[in-house]
Formats: structure tokens, sequence, C-alpha cells
């Protein structure tokens, strides 16, 4: 990440030195770093946190939002928010879908998935996890990746704190400066001030710790078998190393006779 950040400053030095500061100015997008508990080959999602981002989406993006590819049964899974199923069956019911069969909306159960966007310039935010790429690592080597992820969630949070406070009018739409949208304006009012919501556990509201929690809950959401990915890849690397291993040494078996006749002759 710091290579990279390396990289940005020396371009936007380049651009400001050549006298092009508009290009610059005109909203290169700025993804803060964020040490999420679920990045780097070992990573894991935090219960606790994921269950805060829950209650940040419900509380305040699901107005506008949609999650439409995200079953709401999942939120009792194992490795993802883990609520019981007798919550999660109530928690449905805070929800209206469309019902083809009905051909009108009812309240939802837990064998729904989440209804789509309220809003329908607000996009869906089932997959924006993965679907934005904060940074891409030095080089395209993929090892930032593997280490720092790749930057969904990180985006999403400088999305949400990115606000200057400066709005403008065009085309009868408002749009509000933001350092972390591409173009610097957006048309997302912002949605977090901090101190939104209180969290059941405690935890601090504050604005960056909001954020952090509905990105992390939102990487989930994209990602619900991350943690089984990394153990799958984890456990085929360490049999591909004994795999190393083993053959070697029997490649090594194999040939000692006839290395040996080849010496004595
Ligand atoms: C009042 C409605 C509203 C609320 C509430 C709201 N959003 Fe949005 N959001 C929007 C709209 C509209 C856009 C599209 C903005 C654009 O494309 O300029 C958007 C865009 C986004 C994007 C996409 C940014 C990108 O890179 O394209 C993310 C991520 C996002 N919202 C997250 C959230 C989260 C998380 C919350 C809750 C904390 C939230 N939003 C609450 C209306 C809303």
């Amino acid at each position: 990440m710091s290579v990279m950040l390396k990289n940005l400053t020396l371009a936007g030095a380049a651009i400001l030195a050549l006298g092009t500061g508009a290009a610059f100015a005109a909203g290169e997008a700025h993804t803060h770093d964020v040490a999420f508990s679920f990045e780097g080959p070992f990573g894991k999602f935090d219960q606790m946190q994921l269950q805060r981002g829950l209650q940040v989406y419900t509380e305040v993006c699901s107005s506008c939002h949609g999650l439409k590819f995200v079953p709401i049964r999942t939120l009792a899974d194992e490795g993802g928010p883990h609520l019981p199923e007798e919550q999660v069956r109530l928690y449905a019911k805070n929800f209206e879908v469309w019902d083809t069969q009905l051909r009108d909306f009812r309240t939802a159960e837990i064998t729904d998935h989440y209804p789509p966007s309220q809003l329908p310039n607000a996009p869906d935010l089932s997959l924006m996890a993965k679907a934005r790429a904060g940074f891409h690592g030095p080089y395209g080597t993929g090892l930032s990746q593997l280490f720092n992820g790749i930057g969904g969630p990180e985006h999403i949070v400088s999305v949400l704190t990115g606000y200057t406070g400066e709005t403008k009018e065009q085309a009868g739409a408002t749009f509000y400066e933001n350092h972390a949208f591409a173009g610097g304006w957006i048309a997302m009012p912002p949605p977090l001030a901090g101190e939104d919501v209180d969290f059941r556990d405690g935890s601090p509201n504050d604005l960056e710790s909001e954020a952090q929690d509905v990105a992390a809950f939102l990487m989930w959401a994209a990602e619900p078998k991350m943690m089984a990915r990394k153990e799958a890849g984890l456990t085929a690397v360490l049999f591909l190393t004994v795999l190393t291993v083993l053959l070697y040494l029997t490649n090594k078996r194999l040939w000692m006779p006839i290395k040996k006749k080849a010496k004595q002759a």
C-alpha cells in the first residue's frame, strides 16, 4: 500500500509540476487503508463487527439501498453475523418484498432475499464491496490483494467519510463533494455523521467506526464464504508442499541406483 501511495503522490506531483493541476483537482479518488480483520491469508470476519454493520445497514442504508442477492436466512450462518434463527425470523419482517404470485408486496420471510433498492438511482449493495477495487497493489503482482484485500471495503469507508460539506446543483439534482468518489461529486447525501446508531455492544459509534462496521458487513454480503475459501486455499498450499517434498524424495530414491551405476562406469 505504501508503495502505491508513493506512486500516487509522485503522479500527483508530476501532474502539478506539469501545470495541469486541474486534472488532479478534478477528482482523483482517494482511498484510505483500513486494517480489517478479514484481510490476509488467515483473516477472519469479526462476528460482532458484522452484527454492528448489519445494524447500520438496516437503520440507515436500507432506506435507499437494496441487497437483493443476499438471502436473509444467511444472517444466521456461522462465519457471518451468526444471529439466532428466531431473531432472523423476526428481523425479516422489517422488510417488504414483491411476491410474483400474489402480484403484490408482502412482509418478507426468512426464506426471502433482501429487497432491491428503494431509491431507483441508489445502486444495489450486494456486490459493491467486490465491484469497487480501492487499490490494485504495486505492479499488479497480486501480493497486495493477498495481504490487504482488493480495497473494496476501504473504498466504501472512504466514500462514507470523504464528504467535504460542499454541495452543488446540476440539472435539478444536488451533488455532494466527496474526495473518495471518482469525479469528486456524488449524488448520495452524506448518510452517516457519527452517532447515527446506538450499538447494542456499546462499541464506539463515531463516523469512522460506523463506516468500517458497515463496510465489513458489505464485504461479508459480497463474499460470505471468504473464510471457507481461505481455509481451502491454505489446505491446498500445505498439501502441495508435502506432496512436493515426497515427490522430491521419491525421485531421488528412484534414480539413486542408476546414478550410482553411471558413476562406477
Ligand atoms: C438517501 C438515500 C441514500 C442513503 C440513505 C444511502 N445511500 Fe448510498 N447511494 C445513494 C445514491 C443515490 C447513490 C448513487 C450515487 C452516485 O452514483 O452519484 C449511492 C451510492 C452509494 C455507493 C456507491 C459508491 C460508488 O463508488 O459508486 C455506496 C458504496 C453507498 N452508496 C453506500 C451506502 C451506505 C453504506 C449507506 C448507509 C450507511 C448508504 N449508502 C446510504 C443513496 C443513498
